[in-house]
């Protein structure tokens, strides 16, 4: 048997011995193809893997095996509990299992209003939108908000679908430093007078975990009389004392104008909505195309959404867990010596370097039944490649302890750590 490859030789370009003659979408396809398949003939690809059952929040099954998941959005352990899956199987019992219309024609079900009151309620503004996933969320509001002879000013480290929003809109867009304050200042100031102008950025960043200035940012919108966006994917549920997000973390009050966020992570189903004032909403359920042209939440998935925010405030002693273990969490990896960055939340990038550091370090832990994945290049800087490992509150004090313990002996193994 030849000698298995390892993970840097499967990151080479991939060989282009095909006909020089196939146009550019052929070599594009045959081209990753190749590389995912020497990937997968060498044991180092973990991406799209079926998890088989959920065991409780923290482990999972996949290949017949239990994992402790470490790779999960679920910040606040909320999948399958008992009021969400209750509220789920009631409104499939009654509605069915999808609504066979777009929200402005047949679609709209009670359950969609008391979803859209629910959230509104729990983000302290006038009304809400809902929309069948957060990634449709982002390019349809932001590029309904903003057009061409606007501006848009995006965090260069924001999330894909902001990106792909403010691309979508024609706007000009700029990108400022992450998280540089003084850098956004600037980009504001050369904006035009008499120029509309939108400030849009994650509010916990989906790769780093770290947390924008929202005081700074906030400051700097009035200033300069700049619309405020924020993406709260990863804040609810996640900061602030009752887990409203990032305005409460920071105790600042209703300072948003654009408060968008998913239904797909803290909370256990599927979407994304936007929080706002209801000049806003109202324009946004009668001109964003995602609301207009594509088909209403279904009404089972709908209703685990809106009992899932009602869970998050009747039981605080989540978020308390959740930090409790993201502190051990991090302060474990990083006293062994990882790098991981500048996180303070429950994401926490474990820095490997190379891509091929990044994929070795997954085999060593998924073969130890640690469920952690790798984020590589293009999706973060060459050079940051990464494990993007998560912890929630449904992990217990010593599985976290021996999952670290297994990615420090990765760590070590393959001298990313000394
Ligand atoms: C910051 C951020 N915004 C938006 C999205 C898209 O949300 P969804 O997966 O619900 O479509 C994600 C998903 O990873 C995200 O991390």
């Amino acid at each position: 048997m030849s000698q298995p490859l390892g993970a840097e030789d499967c990151l080479q370009e991939p060989r282009m011995d095909y006909n020089t003659t196939d146009d550019a979408v052929t070599r594009r396809i045959r081209a990753m193809n190749e590389r995912v398949n020497l990937l997968k003939e060498n044991d180092l690809y973990f991406y799209n893997q079926a998890v088989e059952e959920v065991r409780g929040g923290a482990r999972v099954l996949v290949h017949g095996r239990e994992m402790g998941m470490y790779a999960s959005y679920g910040y606040l352990g909320l999948l399958g509990h008992p009021r969400i899956n209750a509220a789920a199987r009631k409104a499939l019992d009654k509605f069915g299992t999808g609504t066979n219309g777009v929200r402005t024609l047949a679609g709209t079900l009670p359950i969609h209003n008391e979803l859209e009151e629910t959230i509104a309620n729990f983000k302290h503004t006038e009304a809400a939108i809902t929309y069948t996933s957060g990634y449709a969320t982002n390019l349809t509001v932001i590029s309904t908000l903003v057009g061409r002879g606007d501006y848009v000013l995006s965090d260069k480290l924001n999330h894909a679908s902001i990106v792909d929003g403010c691309l979508m809109s024609g706007a000009e867009f700029r990108r400022f430093k992450h998280n540089d304050m003084q850098h956004l200042e600037t980009m504001l100031k050369g904006v035009p007078e008499g120029v509309s102008k939108m400030v849009v950025a994650d509010s916990v960043f989906s790769m780093d975990g770290d947390i924008i200035d929202l005081p700074k940012v906030v400051e700097l919108c009035k200033k300069y009389n700049a619309w405020l966006m924020m993406d709260e994917a990863h804040s609810v549920g996640v900061l602030g004392k009752t887990g409203t997000g990032i305005e409460e973390h920071f105790g600042l009050g209703n300072v948003i104008d654009i408060k968008m966020g998913t239904l797909s992570k803290t909370i256990p189903s599927v979407g994304g909505y936007v929080a706002a004032d209801k000049e806003i909403i109202a324009y946004l359920r009668h001109a964003s195309r995602a609301y207009i042209f594509s088909a209403a939440l279904p009404p089972a998935q709908a209703a685990a959404a809106n009992e899932a925010f009602k869970v998050i405030l009747d039981e605080p002693w989540r978020i308390e867990q959740l930090n409790a273990n993201t502190k051990q969490f991090i302060g474990g990896l990083k006293s062994a010596g990882f790098d991981t960055l500048l996180t303070e939340t429950a994401i926490v990038p474990v820095i490997c370097g190379t891509d091929e550091a990044a994929f070795a370090m997954t085999r060593e832990g998924q073969h130890k039944d640690v469920f952690i994945l790798p984020v590589v290049s293009p999706a973060v800087p060459e050079g940051l490649a990464r494990l993007r490992a998560t912890v929630t509150a449904a992990h217990e004090h010593d599985e976290i302890e021996r999952a670290m313990n297994v990615i420090i002996a990765a760590g070590r193994k393959l001298g990313i750590i000394k």
